[in-house]
């Protein structure tokens, strides 16, 4: 795909999933980029990349990095995240500045791939659990592979308000006003043991991990990012363990353990696995699933992207879902869809 059809595309992404201001940014790019300015010299190099590839998403972590770390207070100014205001004229002009003055450092931060670690989607796992906890009540070992930061291996310790009911940690800075709409069960979840791995994890318990989390927030995207920096709060006082490895050698190192609920959830994540390796971690999961009993049990659960025929035209879409499989028996119940940060969480079951 080209640079500019990219940009395209993650400008309309940008204004569905609520960034105005990104959208903005992403469609200015695009005109810079078409008659020859400093956007060509940043991004050029990337023409013919994947949709995936985020090329978009890269541009501007990297800006708003700068942003946060308090080197571009011209820039700033125009960045809600710090306390601005964004400005299409002069926010735009300083972003060009910002891409001209900075362009060495801007382009090798680049070739990092996006590391979102997303708050949003804690309410689908916590959910979940409360639906698996509800059926099997035993303490959950809590495993999670693509865990980034591993922030979303704490989400018993946010706050849901669902229908006038409080779920989680009442005194959490991490807050979900209208969680989600549907019903959960009110299931005493114990969590036992937290999990994870991922292949490039950003520790976020530093201030450069925290600042590159933050960094892949949408700046105008208030509620995400007051989520994510109570996450980053909460990481200091409850402890999980993410270990820089791969999926498949992580779920293949997975053992059950009498007494508990073993968990591998995760989110937002299996897009970027190969055929082969989801394959080998299905194997797993099921060749786990033979050991499982009533007192040993297993589950799955996920919050990913399934294609669907929209609106019964011959036309791809896609809906975010949050499944749930247990054993022993194999059980699959999907229960509820959520948009891909986490919001407008509707539970089905
Ligand atoms: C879009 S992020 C989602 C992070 C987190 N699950 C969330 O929902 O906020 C995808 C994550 O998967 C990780 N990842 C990609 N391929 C992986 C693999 N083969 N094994 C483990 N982690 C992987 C990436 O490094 C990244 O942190």
């Amino acid at each position: 795909m080209d640079v500019v059809e990219a940009l395209q595309r993650q400008a309309t992404a940008c204004e569905d999933l609520g960034s105005p201001m990104y959208a903005e940014v992403l469609r200015l790019l695009v005109d810079d980029y078409e008659v020859g300015g400093v956007t060509v010299e940043v991004l050029a190099e990337y023409d013919g990349r994947s949709f995936g590839e985020a090329i978009g998403l890269r541009l501007l972590a990297a800006v708003h990095g700068l942003v946060l770390s308090g080197e571009t207070p011209e820039l700033a100014a125009f960045y809600p995240s710090v306390g601005g205001t964004w400005d299409a004229v002069l926010g735009w002009e300083a972003f060009k500045q910002t891409m001209q003055s900075r362009i060495g450092e801007i382009r090798s931060l680049l070739a990092q791939p996006p590391q979102t670690n997303e708050v949003g989607r804690a309410a689908s796992l916590y959910g979940g659990l409360l639906h698996l906890v509800d059926a099997v009540p035993l303490p959950v070992r809590l495993f999670e592979i693509g865990a980034s930061g591993g922030l979303n291996l704490r989400a018993d310790h946010f706050r849901y308000v669902a229908d006038g009911t409080t779920y989680g940690a009442p005194d959490s800075p991490v807050v979900f006003d209208e969680a989600w709409t549907g019903k959960v069960p009110a299931a005493d979840l114990r969590i036992a043991e937290r999990v994870g791995c991922d292949i490039a994890p950003v520790d976020p318990l530093t201030p450069n991990g925290a600042l590159t989390l933050t960094s892949y927030v949408w700046p105008d995207m208030t509620d995400r990012l007051e989520r994510l920096r109570g996450a980053l709060l909460v990481a200091q006082q409850v402890p999980a363990d993410i270990r820089p490895e791969d999926a498949v050698s992580f779920v293949n190192g997975m053992e059950l353990s009498e007494g508990h609920v073993t968990v591998l959830w995760h989110s937002i994540m299996w897009q970027y696995l190969r055929r082969t390796d989801r394959t080998a971690i299905e194997e797993r999961l099921a060749g786990l699933g033979k050991q499982a009993t009533e007192s040993n049990p297993l589950a799955h659960v996920r919050l990913e992207p399934h294609r669907v025929l929209t609106h019964g035209h011959n036309e791809d879409g896609w809906e975010y879902r949050i499944d749930l499989q247990t054993w022993p028996g194999g059980e699959l119940r999907r229960l509820g869809t959520a948009t891909p940060h986490g919001q407008d969480l509707v539970w089905v079951s």
